[in-house]
């Protein structure tokens, strides 16, 4: 009754916030998604007589006891699910800082969803499986299929595989300590913002401009509509009541020399989650051009603390070895 999971961080194209049932974890709008090469969760799941409490444990790092009670909570839901209730033992890794806009809790909950639904044996589809993840953490669902990916209302599918487009996501991260307000409680109070709403009616025809742009391969329509719904989201926290004011001073610069280097013929466009880190998504052709003057931008040297090449990746999947 052990098993171990590899999932991947997720890059919203078009972002998930706000919530229509908060407990359920069902999203007002459809979001779509890309799964990241760079940035993953792997987790051990084992149930055993053996442990008398769930014993919650990450590896290079401490989870607050708040984290640790969300993991049993899932643990609940997936020991309910199998009928059984045995305590378990979890380890979890992340090659990435948590808690810092990239979707920690969406590779941390994908990862421990098929980790413990394998380890009690749930025969689950893939479906089934982005359901459950789902009510771990609402970004979770969509690192279960491959590549890019699209979550709708209760469930999560796979649009195209990871090999479709070689995209980047070269993930600047400037901040790598936790951040003060959690994406859960900030979805809570997204309709308190007076462009919530403004948001929600141009959001079919932005997700229509994103899916053509993933079919056509056009890769300007695409990063413009990315940039868009990342600051149309940013917006929406920033009005919230209290604000939420994610960025600092290297998010603002980063965001500027995008603007820049596009001007200057680079074709790469910013995106930007719960945090200070700036994902800056262009196609394969132009990583190293990308690298390249990201290097040479002297104000951002010593701000940056780590930059992480990500290509579009594989869902999360079983594999053979445990972290214990
Ligand atoms: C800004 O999925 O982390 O990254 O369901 O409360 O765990 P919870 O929220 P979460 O929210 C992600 C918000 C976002 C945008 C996105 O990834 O779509």
């Amino acid at each position: 009754m052990k098993a171990t999971a590899v999932a991947p961080a997720n890059i919203a194209f078009i972002k998930f916030w706000g919530k229509k049932d908060a407990s359920l974890r069902i999203p007002f709008n459809t979001s779509i998604s890309m799964n990241l090469s760079g940035a993953v969760t792997t987790t051990t799941v084992e149930f055993s007589p053996k442990y008398k409490i769930d014993e919650v444990t990450l590896i290079d790092g401490v989870f607050s006891d708040t984290e640790k009670e969300r993991v049993v909570e899932h643990l609940d839901r997936i020991r309910k699910k199998a009928g059984m209730n045995l305590h378990a033992r979890v380890a979890t890794k992340n090659s990435f800082p948590k808690s810092t806009g990239i979707a920690s809790s969406a590779s941390g909950f994908a990862a421990l969803t098929v980790a413990a639904a394998g380890a009690l044996g749930l025969n689950l589809s893939e479906k089934e499986l982005t359901i459950l993840a789902r009510l771990g953490s609402g970004s979770a669902c969509r690192s279960i299929p491959d590549g890019f990916v699209k979550w709708k209302d209760t469930f999560a599918y796979s649009l195209y595989p990871a090999h479709y487009w070689d995209l980047r996501d070269i993930l600047v991260i400037v901040e790598n300590t936790a951040k003060d307000v959690s994406s859960s409680a900030g979805h809570d109070l997204a309709s308190t913002s007076p462009y919530f709403s403004v948001r929600l009616g141009n959001l079919p025809e932005r997700i229509a401009r994103v899916e053509v742009a993933l079919k056509e391969k056009d890769f300007q329509k695409l990063g413009e509509a990315i940039e868009e719904d990342s600051l149309d989201m940013h917006q929406v926290m920033q009005t919230q009541n209290p604000p939420l004011m994610y960025w600092n001073d290297a998010t603002k610069i980063l965001m500027d020399a995008a603007i820049s280097w596009r001007k200057n013929g680079l074709p790469v466009y910013f995106t930007i989650d719960a945090g200070p880190n700036v994902h800056l998504i262009c196609e394969g052709k132009d990583e190293e051009g990308v690298v390249k003057v990201l290097r040479s931008r002297i104000p951002l040297r010593g701000t940056v603390k780590e930059v992480i090449i990500n290509k579009p990746a594989a869902g999360t999947h079983l594999i053979g070895k445990h972290l214990f």
